[in-house]
């Protein structure tokens, strides 16, 4: 994720831009840029940091233009470094362009043009658009249409902003599945991937739909849909304020990003795309050499761990173990050079993850990372590296980057699986397909919710409980855990997960009237054997919350409060049905009017045993 903002008006761009990126700087930041048109020449300013830094230096420079672009950049392909920071710059030097998302054609595309002569500053996706561009102007009209015929080529997800000598008073954007919005001052016109950017300027506004370019003049702006043809759009007015629309309209960044998880998943499998359909290999990894999987984790990320045991040992058929990395480094674990250790963490730098990863590899294993930020040191250190395209995650209790880290654990376990042969190219197409319905399916959760509003009730139902009991099997029992956790480090209430066929061992002495106990219970190889201990923990009076799926009479039966989600492939199950739980626990600490984003005593990166 990424920030873009263009200004073309009657200021000086350099201010209004980079006063832009400072409030977009929530997207995520590793590396900043601006390209400005002075007298009739583009020039491009970077630097890898802070934008506050980037700012300081900018003040030191007397340039003056009316129209520029920025970017504050979060790094998604190639590392953070001053050359692959946005702007990039044609050839000729006479265009300059930022991006967000993902350009999903990019290596041949860059193929192309390599050939056709271009020399490639960067090792990003993003510098190949702009030289497409730079190709498509020398058989186009005009630099709209050239504009035009360069974004139908684009596969993937992105926002566009460009600049342009040869209409020097213009932007150019473009938008498909990554946002972008223009904003209509007085005689001045802004873009950004986002309205906190302009929204001191201007609440006037106008959102790209998918598949819409805009023209954009200090005048306003004409809109059209791909093909060329003008489209009529609506203006709105904002009515939030700045801190409001950072959040985009949230009031927390929490339940933001849990809203952002259809997106999140669905760039996650765009993003590992390559490598999964075999195109470019998965760097150091040979899939016959392992005997073993160790996952090394904490918290959620542990979690997801747990989760992935199940995807790994039914799918590659490769023995694997789950360990808390604050664990592992103090044991003897038996490692050689047959293990695939994988350490998954969202921020890459948590130090016993990271003292995990060292002792694996003095004992001679292969190391992948499952890692949401480019650049980080587990990132450095691993072998290969998985990236999740979570986006930057705010809050300090985990969401989108659970969810991202179970798909693209999932697409490893199938390529892992077709690769030594376990499976056939026809279950792993089959199981692909059914994980690239999961995000419309959280989003037809989330979109229900949102109207509905019936975890919301729930939680208002519970939200003085002094104790809670979260009960799964199977993939779903790391669920049970996750809500657990989710619900104690934000509301601070005591809660446990269980499996819920060890209940009778022990925690069943727990259950009476008060607490409540819920139940993730959607359809699957264990769903009867779920029903069974609900039966249990309804002889004991326990008041139950059931996740469960349409058409479950046994649950319906059976529970006190009901949480319907989609149906999915159990394997897959995890990744809807965590939503729900998230929700549960923010609605909670909300209620009780806890810093939801900034819970008690917990940071966002453990950086420090
Ligand atoms: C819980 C949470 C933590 C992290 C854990 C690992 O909501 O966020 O439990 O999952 O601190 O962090 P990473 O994944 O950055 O290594």
């Amino acid at each position: 994720m990424c920030g873009i903002v263009g200004y073309v008006g009657k200021d000086n761009a350099k201010n209004v831009v980079v006063d832009g990126l400072k409030r977009l700087e929530y997207r995520g930041y590793d590396s900043a840029g601006l390209a400005l048109i002075v007298n009739g020449e583009i020039k491009v300013f970077k630097k890898v940091g802070k934008i506050r830094e980037f700012e300081i230096e900018l003040n030191r420079l007397n340039v003056y233009s009316n129209v520029g672009i920025g970017h504050t950049r979060w790094a998604t392909h190639g590392k953070p470094t001053f050359d692959n920071a946005h702007p990039h710059l044609s050839c000729d030097g006479k265009i300059a362009l930022v991006h967000n998302g993902i350009i999903e054609n990019y290596a041949q595309l860059k193929e192309e043009f390599f050939k056709k002569g271009h020399k490639f500053k960067s090792q990003t996706d993003t510098e190949v658009v702009v030289h497409l561009i730079e190709e498509e102007l020398r058989s186009s009209r005009d630099f709209f249409e050239a504009f035009l015929r360069a974004v139908n080529r684009l596969k993937g997800s992105f926002a566009l902003c460009a600049i342009t000598t040869h209409e020097p008073d213009r932007l150019f954007c473009a938008r498909k599945d990554s946002p972008l919005v223009v904003g209509l001052g007085e005689d001045e016109s802004f873009v950004a991937s986002d309205v906190p950017a302009f929204l001191s300027y201007t609440n006037r506004a106008v959102f790209l739909d998918d598949g819409e370019v805009a023209v954009v003049g200090r005048d306003g702006a004409v809109f059209y849909d791909f093909s060329g043809t003008e489209v009529k759009k609506e203006e709105v007015r904002i009515p939030w304020s700045l801190a409001q629309a950072e959040k985009g309209g949230y009031k927390h960044f929490m339940i933001k990003e849990i809203y952002e998880q259809p997106r999140a998943v669905s760039d996650t499998i765009s993003g590992n795309m390559a490598w999964f359909k075999g195109d470019v290999p998965l760097e150091g990894i040979d899939p016959t050499s392992f005997e073993r999987i160790q996952i090394v984790a904490c918290g959620t990320s542990f979690h997801a761990g747990l989760i992935a045991k199940f995807f790994f040992e039914n799918f590659s058929q490769i023995l694997t173990e789950v360990d808390y990395a604050s664990e592992y480094r103090y044991r003897n674990p038996v490692v050689n050079g047959k293990t695939l250790v994988i350490a998954i963490t969202q921020s890459g730098e948590t130090a016993d993850t990271l003292a995990a990863m060292r002792l694996a590899r003095k004992k001679g294993a292969k190391l992948l990372a499952v890692c949401n930020v480019i650049g980080s040191t587990a990132t450095r250190e691993a072998d290969t590296v998985i990236y999740t395209y979570a986006g930057p995650e705010i809050s300090v209790a985990s969401t989108k980057a659970f969810t991202t880290q179970l798909t693209a654990l999932y697409m490893l376990s199938l390529w892992l699986g077709r690769e030594n042969g376990v499976l056939k190219e026809e279950e792993v197409n089959a199981r692909f397909s059914q994980l690239m319905e999961v995000p419309s399916k959280i989003e037809y959760f989330l979109g229900r919710e949102k109207k509905e509003g019936n975890v919301k009730n729930i939680a208002l139902e519970f939200y003085r409980s002094k104790d809670a009991l979260y009960l799964g099997r199977h993939v779903n029992y790391p669920i049970a855990l996750e809500g657990a956790l989710k619900l104690k480090e934000i509301s601070y209430i005591h809660a446990e997960g269980y499996p819920s066929g060890e209940m009778k061992h022990g925690p069943i002495a727990l259950i009476d009237e008060s607490v409540p106990v819920i139940f993730i219970a959607t359809k699957g190889s264990v769903y009867e054997k779920v029903v069974s201990n609900m039966e249990e923990v309804k002889a004991r009076k326990g008041k139950i919350i059931a996740l469960l799926n349409p058409s479950s009479p046994e649950v319906e039966r059976i529970s006190d409060f009901k949480i319907e989600v989609p149906e999915v492939d159990e394997f897959l199950s995890p990744i809807v049905n965590v939503v729900p739980l998230q929700l549960f626990a923010y609605y909670i600490a909300d209620f009780l009017g806890y810093d939801v984003d900034q819970p008690r005593n917990l940071a966002k990166s453990v950086t420090v045993e």
